[in-house]
């Protein structure tokens, strides 16, 4: 292929699991990130703040350039994520025959030092950008798959609304699709920062740990089941048990981390009150459900109309810092808007 011009740039946002990715199948290399079970996850719209939670990334191939740089935030990327990025390019220069080297800037537009995850949305702009800008003609599919190679939640940010991913039998079939268009289901999720420093332990680190829990197991086993169950349940309309189920699955997730071995406990005091605040709303007979990632800030899953209420009742809470609100976000898509 001939290029005159190999720049693109693309949006993506990141995404809240519902069904969760932890640990790597030890059935395949460990860079294939391949997750041992089924998940689901709802791709996020900020509404407050400001802030859309997306990853706005444009990356440039030249003859002109003597080796690849990446400026992430105005920060030159470290080298894990150095190492995952060439990853993937390495795997598209390969294809295209091309040994250009890359230029690549990005920015996060989540507020800074929330203590929220960037990777999903990161690999997947990364991934529809750099395609788009060496012309590959990739689908949906493979636009997934790559970039999952990334970080194995990326595969659920190409897609909008919510997500199911497959965990697959092999590379080719572990990727994600859309289980539902952004405005077919009703669910918000009000985020509570509770703290916003870096955590000690990154998932990276903490997959590999997965295995070393005797739940470990039993987690897998279950998530099947919990993402037939969601799956069903969004299909169905029936918030009420994706809530239940996603909230089981966290707390399932968290007793792996905990009882791994290095124990991960990603739990402050102020992730318990809001809990127990949870616990109380609903209580009251709102309907709402918690969701906790690799950290400890809480998600509290709800339906549009109680947004507000939700809202009032968690930044309340004893050691929250702020609090903003998402909605099912779009599809990843180029965009004209180049960062430099
Ligand atoms: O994609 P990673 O390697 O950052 O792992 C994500 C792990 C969790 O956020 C805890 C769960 C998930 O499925 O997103």
């Amino acid at each position: 292929m001939e290029y005159d011009l190999a720049k693109a740039s693309a949006i993506a946002h990141s995404n809240i699991a519902l069904i969760k990715y932890w640990g790597r199948s030890a059935k395949f290399p460990p860079e294939l990130n391949m997750p041992l079970n089924d998940t689901i996850s709802m791709t996020k719209r900020g509404v407050t703040h400001d802030t859309a939670l997306t990853t706005h990334t444009t990356i440039e191939f030249s003859p002109h350039l003597d080796y690849d740089e990446a400026v992430i935030n105005d920060e030159p990327a470290d080298e894990r994520t150095m190492d995952r990025i060439c990853f993937i390019i390495n795997a598209l220069r390969k294809q295209v025959k091309m040994d250009w080297s890359f230029f690549l800037r990005s920015y996060n537009d989540f507020p800074t030092q929330a203590g929220l995850a960037s990777s999903a949305s990161g690999f997947a702009a990364l991934t529809l950008a750099a395609t788009e800008a060496l012309q590959l003609n990739v689908s949906k599919q493979a636009l997934s798959r790559i970039a999952r190679l990334g970080s194995g939640s990326a595969c659920r940010s190409i897609h909008g609304g919510i997500v199911f991913a497959h965990r697959g039998e092999s590379h080719e079939t572990a990727f994600a699709e859309q289980l539902c268009a952004p405005d077919d289901f009703d669910i918000a999720a009000v985020i509570a920062v509770v703290d916003q420093h870096p955590k000690k332990i990154t998932s990276d680190v903490g997959h590999d740990l997965a295995k070393t829990s005797l739940f470990n197991d039993v987690r897998i086993e279950q998530s099947q089941i919990h993402a037939i169950r969601i799956k069903r349940a969004v299909l169905g309309k029936d918030f009420a048990t994706v809530g239940q189920v996603a909230e089981l699955n966290c707390l399932m997730m968290h007793a792996v981390m905990m009882t791994s071995s290095e124990s991960l406990l990603y739990w402050q005091p102020a992730t318990l009150a809001v809990i127990h605040r949870i616990h109380a709303l609903r209580e009251e007979g709102i309907e709402c459900y918690f969701t906790i990632d690799a950290g400890p800030n809480v998600h509290c899953l709800c339906q549009y109309n109680d947004i507000e209420r939700v809202q009032q009742a968690i930044q309340d809470v004893k050691g929250v810092l702020k609090t903003f609100v998402a909605i099912p976000g779009g599809d990843a898509y180029i965009t004209e808007a180049h960062l430099f």
